[in-house]
């Protein structure tokens, strides 16, 4: 079995975990799933869903890795028998799927980090900001452009393999980021009118919740911790036997959770004081955040620090987006890692195009209904993490239990309770929640 190297310290592998959890998923999708969804309605099913099989989930997949010690197709063939390789190219495809997307919202981050750059960064007519939005998203070029750009920064940093390096400036800038957002919370609360958004977040409706809210909260679960499509697969195969994979797992889900939270705080109360709408769809916290700038001193330099953090945050998550793939080229191809980032990225760039165009000259084309970036977001979280996850939970949690056991009680002995209690939960509860959700869309 290849040898493979072990994360430096003990902090290293929660750390690039959660940095792969935490991205554009709270700051950008998070505000306006909820606002699209009902508030509460999304929300507090959202915090079931991680509490119950997010936690379980992820640690059904890092036990994968540990076990496999390779990429996710490598992981399920080691410990599952080759008749389980195709499941594994679910997650693989998957992962090429979402950083079509990915990089697009990743492509109008860099778009508002330049303007903030150049002192555009803040404006209090919102009609203007949603014009904005609207022709950074459209035009073709700069859409297109900026993706490119954001995808050759995410394909140099594993060429070069600086992704320590990345890590690294990410263990400063995302405490700073989440600063940052307090600030932005505390400002916005302080709007008049602003309570209204927090009620809208927090107290119950659940007379709203439907059917689609919950597969809604479901793919949003799955995207927001970076389970089933094989991450924290291949992460959990470059982790040691020291580690403690349940409290791992524990971190992870909670500082992936608490950065939605807070960008819900810091995205809502706003759209709600300057009497926005808040199911504008994918624009809101674009469109939002700016008009919050120009009401806290040193707006300009503040949006500078804020969009910096956040495309940290969004590479950090594109890397470990890219290295499934990547892993799997190596892996199972015998690439070498260079010729590998070059194909992927050039693969990328291409595929790439129909997600950017889909807010503008391709805004008409439309597949089920839904636009390429809409579909693309759709298939990949509300269809093909489920399903991943589904096979993840028949290996861990049906047709290998031993195994999995085997590798939570490596570092410590864990009760009868505890391990009763989790088998419970992957085996029974995660596949009866998916499936249910998933059907319930049907009828
Ligand atoms: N969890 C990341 C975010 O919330 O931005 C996005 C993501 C990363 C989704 C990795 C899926 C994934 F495998």
């Amino acid at each position: 079995m290849a040898e493979r190297s072990i994360w430096g310290s003990k902090v290293g592998f929660v750390l690039a975990a959660t940095g792969s959890a935490v991205g554009l998923g709270a700051i950008w999708k998070f505000p306006y799933m909820a606002g699209a969804n009902g508030g509460s309605a999304f929300i507090l099913p959202f915090i079931l869903m991680v509490l119950s099989f997010g936690v379980t989930l992820i640690l059904a997949e890092i036990i994968i890795g540990r076990a496999g010690r390779g990429s996710v197709v490598t992981s399920f063939r080691r410990l599952a028998g080759k008749a389980w390789v195709p499941l594994g190219l679910v997650g693989v495809i998957c992962a090429f799927l979402i950083m079509t997307y990915y990089s697009t919202v990743g492509g109008w981050c860099l778009t508002y980090l330049f303007q903030a750059i150049l002192g555009h960064a803040t404006a209090t007519d919102i009609s203007k900001l949603e014009e904005t939005f609207k022709l950074t998203v459209s035009s073709p070029t700069s859409a297109i452009l900026y993706q490119t750009i954001f995808l050759a920064i995410t394909a140099a940093v594993l060429f070069f393999e600086v992704n320590k390096g990345i890590e690294r400036i990410s263990k400063v800038l995302m405490p700073l980021l989440f600063v940052l957002m307090c600030i932005l919370i505390v400002r916005g609360l302080t709007l008049p009118g602003a309570l209204e958004g927090v009620k809208f977040l927090f107290a119950p409706r659940w007379d709203q919740v439907s059917a689609s809210s919950l597969l809604n909260a479901m793919g949003f679960t799955f995207f927001s911790l970076s389970v089933g499509m094989g991450i924290m697969i291949t992460y959990g195969s470059y982790v040691g036997h020291t580690e403690d994979l349940p409290s791992a797992s524990i971190w992870i889900a909670s500082l992936a959770f608490t950065s939605c939270v807070l960008a819900g705080l810091m995205v809502i109360p706003p759209v709600l004081a300057f009497g926005m709408n808040p199911s504008a769809g994918p624009g809101l916290t674009f469109i939002t955040m700016p008009a919050v700038f120009a009401k806290i001193p040193f707006g300009n330099a503040f949006a500078v620090c804020f969009y910096g953090c956040l495309l940290v945050a969004a590479l950090t998550s594109m890397i470990s987006l890219f290295e499934v793939p990547l892993a799997f080229m190596i892996d199972e191809w015998k690439m070498s890692r260079h010729m590998a980032s070059i194909c992927l990225f050039i693969a990328l760039a291409i595929c790439s195009i129909p997600a950017a165009l889909s807010m503008g000259p391709w805004g008409d084309i439309k597949i089920f209904g839904r636009n390429f970036f809409d579909f693309l977001d759709y298939l990949t979280c509300n269809v093909l993490m489920p399903l991943s996850a589904l096979f993840v939970i028949a290996i861990t949690g049906w047709f290998f239990f031993d195994k999995t056991s085997y590798e939570i009680n490596a570092t410590r002995k864990r009760s009868s309770a505890f391990m009763k209690f989790f088998r419970f939960m992957l085996a029974f509860v995660a596949p009866v929640f998916i499936v249910v959700v998933a059907l319930s869309n049907f009828f």
